[in-house]
């Protein structure tokens, strides 16, 4: 994939509507509806504040949650308008609709250096369609596209990738970011490449192996998906999360990182519990001794020396996926192992992914690694080489 796109500073955006699409998918409290990170409002700062300071006229847009094309007052962007406003300092112009006469009068008075922001766009069913006809009214909003919302960006939807048929469309400093550093580390990284991955399930993860098995020198895997990979090496994994229908994909991953000299690290030894509680009751054992019965919930003290020394020596770290099920905390400590282990190697280290980014910030390592990615499906399918149409639909440099 191309990722020199053409950025703001390369359009002349003076006194210019511009359409910036943003993605302020933030997580909000159940309850209360109050935002509990906005990391993602914070990340779209510098380009905001560039095109404010430039004197263009920004008409913002994003999603949040998944509405699914309903109008669903939980769901408002009015939260998020709020945060924008307290953290740029200036007001921001919340329009009660998307493309409707509320939105359309604000953006009609909207003057130069000013701020305003649409309602959700997934209110509409035509956003997740990529409906022509809503690509075109987002695009009335502005002369240009800047396009900074790097999470959505592996959806073809009208505001991601759409309203690009209808306006020049650039990057912001955000997505730029996010393409520069996750670029270099695919395309030419300083080795060895070490990629680590976890989480729940292999399906998820399965067309990054591949992708990777390519590209990196050493590949450690823990989480939920190693015991597909344990099962796949002959052990029994009791009641462990296994996903039988890959075990073959598993042992075939196993033989190809042999056959292309790639170190493919599995966990030897794991921490397994007979229920899966936070106070269950849990011994650490070799993984060719998992009982009946119990679940391996992190990996085990020998696997995390392995895993750090793996790490200590690398010139790049990709890290995608919590090593165990760190939200309860005695079994977190291969995930903490890790992110402490990550945080302190010498290299570049990129965390990509919802719950690997959430640990590292649980865990208070986040402000110790180069870059965190603040896309979750987004930097997944980065990792898998895959065309991401948000993206793809910029202009080249
Ligand atoms: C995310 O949170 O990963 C992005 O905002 C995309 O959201 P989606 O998975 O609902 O498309």
């Amino acid at each position: 994939m191309n990722y020199s796109k053409k950025n703001v500073t390369q359009i002349d955006v003076q006194g210019k509507k511009v359409l910036l699409r943003c993605d302020f998918n933030v997580p909000q409290d159940k309850a209360t509806g109050a935002i509990t990170d906005d990391k993602r409002i914070r990340a779209a700062l510098p380009t905001i504040q560039y095109l404010l300071e430039h004197k263009a006229a920004v008409v913002a847009c994003s999603h949040l949650g998944k509405p699914k094309g309903t109008w669903k007052e939980s769901l408002t962007l009015a939260p998020v308008a709020e945060r924008l406003q307290e953290l740029l300092g200036q007001p921001v112009i919340f329009a009660k609709d998307i493309v409707g006469e509320d939105a359309k009068a604000k953006a009609a008075a909207l003057q130069p250096g000013q701020i305003m922001l649409l309602e959700n766009l997934r209110f509409d069913p035509r956003e997740e369609k990529n409906d022509p006809s809503f690509a075109k009214e987002l695009a009335e909003f502005g002369e240009i596209y800047v396009s900074d919302a790097f999470g959505t960006v592996h959806r073809a939807h009208a505001s991601t990738a759409g309203v690009a048929a209808y306006l020049p469309a650039v990057s912001g400093f955000l997505i730029g970011r996010e393409l520069e550093v996750m670029g270099k580390a695919l395309d030419d990284p300083a080795r060895p490449f070490v990629a680590i991955l976890g989480g729940a399930k292999v399906s998820d993860k399965i067309a990054v192996i591949e992708n990777l098995l390519n590209k990196a020198d050493k590949i450690l895997i823990g989480g939920g998906m190693a015991y597909t990979f344990i099962k796949a090496q002959g052990f029994e994994v009791g009641s462990s999360l296994l996903e039988a229908d890959k075990v073959d994909f598993a042992a075939q991953m196993i033989e190809k990182a042999k056959a292309k000299g790639v170190e493919l690290l599995l966990p030897v030894d794991t921490i397994v519990a007979d229920s899966f509680a936070a106070d269950a009751a849990a011994q650490t054992v070799g993984v060719d001794a998992i009982p009946e019965g119990w679940m391996g919930l992190d990996i085990g003290p020998k696997t995390i020396e392995a895993f750090q020394k793996a790490i200590a020596g690398a010139g790049t770290i990709v890290w995608n996926g919590p090593m165990g099920v760190f939200e309860f905390d005695r079994f977190a400590e291969g995930t903490r192992a890790v992110a402490r282990a990550v945080a302190q190697s010498g290299g570049v280290s990129i965390v990509g992914g919802g719950d690997s980014a959430a640990a590292v910030e649980q865990l208070g390592f986040a402000d110790q690694i180069t870059h965190i990615s603040t896309g979750g499906g987004a930097s997944l399918e980065f990792l898998e080489g895959k065309e991401l149409p948000g993206v793809a639909c910029l202009m080249d440099e």
